[in-house]
């Protein structure tokens, strides 16, 4: 039985990648396979070789538009297709799940990083990207945004969940205030970065310092007002039983408010034992947090997932 198990956990699952971003002057870290017409893995490239223009054309000319790595290989394979993110996602003829799996396996490594301590210039350059490559693409694309949200699970982690509250914040920003670009970037940027005040500290169970102490880090990086404001006031609550300030009604700053109740809504689908999908956690949310939010903002919210 042992032998049986131990063979099925070593033989590699594969996933499909595009041609683009695979060219690059240095070599490519891991190997590259193409798969054939009766599901047979064939090694294409190995890993340690520069892969260049000619291979890519050879693999047109044979109607090949994609090839495949290892699973055990995506992190190596995101941080490789990091700067050439626009050019994946608007390759078209990848299905948009498909970019959309690369964006969220680059924006969880991106993200990662970015917390891993307090951020500095260069890591924030990086999350600002990735946040503008994944608003040209919900703007591009009607179906951009239900992509983007079946590939968000539960959060578990602290990058997970400020990565799913950036996505769900910019989905949302569209919807209430009929978002453009820059906008649409600001709310990613608040949502990814809400909690920032918590890194340090994530051993704390409470800790409603995390608030202020996000918000000076934020003001720091030279970061909008609107992206600090989220950070200090995420969470406020509509009747004024929030924090830090108590603040009601139209005196939450509205990217606050936006950020908040996605903030809670991920809380709730993601913390909800037995679990919860998520027009289940939108019903919770409607009644265990009744007064807490703004009533637009949260029919919104519900648009947002219909
Ligand atoms: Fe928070
Ligand atoms: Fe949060």
């Amino acid at each position: 039985m042992s032998a049986t198990a131990t063979s099925r956990e070593t033989t590699p699952t594969f996933s499909a990648v595009p041609l683009p971003g695979l060219v690059q002057k240095d070599a490519v870290p891991f190997p590259l396979y193409l798969r054939t017409a009766d599901d047979v893995w064939v090694l294409y490239h190995g890993a340690a070789a520069a892969l260049d223009e000619n291979h890519v054309g050879r693999l047109h000319a044979e109607g090949i538009d994609q090839l495949f790595i290892r699973d055990c290989d995506r992190p190596a394979y995101f941080q490789r297709i990091e700067g050439d993110l626009d050019a994946v996602l608007l390759d078209r003829v990848m299905p948009l799940e498909r970019r959309v799996d690369v964006l969220h396996g680059v924006a969880l490594h991106v993200a990662e990083d970015l917390l891993a301590s307090v951020p500095d210039r260069a890591r924030l350059q990086r999350a600002q990207k990735v946040m503008m490559a994944t608003s040209g693409l919900l703007l591009r694309d009607n179906q951009g945004f239900a992509a983007v949200r079946r590939v968000l699970g539960a959060s578990q982690g602290l990058a997970q969940h400020s990565l799913t509250i950036g996505f769900l914040a910019m989905g949302l920003s569209r919807i209430v205030l009929g978002a453009d670009g820059g906008t649409m970037l600001q709310a990613g940027l608040a949502g990814l970065l809400h909690d920032v005040g918590k890194v340090g500290h994530e051993d704390l169970d409470h800790d409603p310092e995390h608030t202020t102490r996000g918000a000076v880090y934020l003001k720091g990086l030279g970061l909008p007002a609107p992206v600090v404001d989220a950070a200090r006031s995420h969470h406020e609550r509509h009747d004024g039983s929030g924090y830090p300030r108590g603040l009601a009604n139209g005196d939450i700053p509205e990217l606050a408010r936006i950020v908040g109740i996605v903030d809670t809504f991920d809380k709730v689908y993601s913390t909800q034992r037995p679990k919860v999908g998520v027009f289940d956690a939108l019903r919770i949310l409607a009644q265990a947090y009744r007064g807490c939010f703004d009533e637009r903002i949260a029919a919104g919210l519900v648009r947002l997932f219909r």
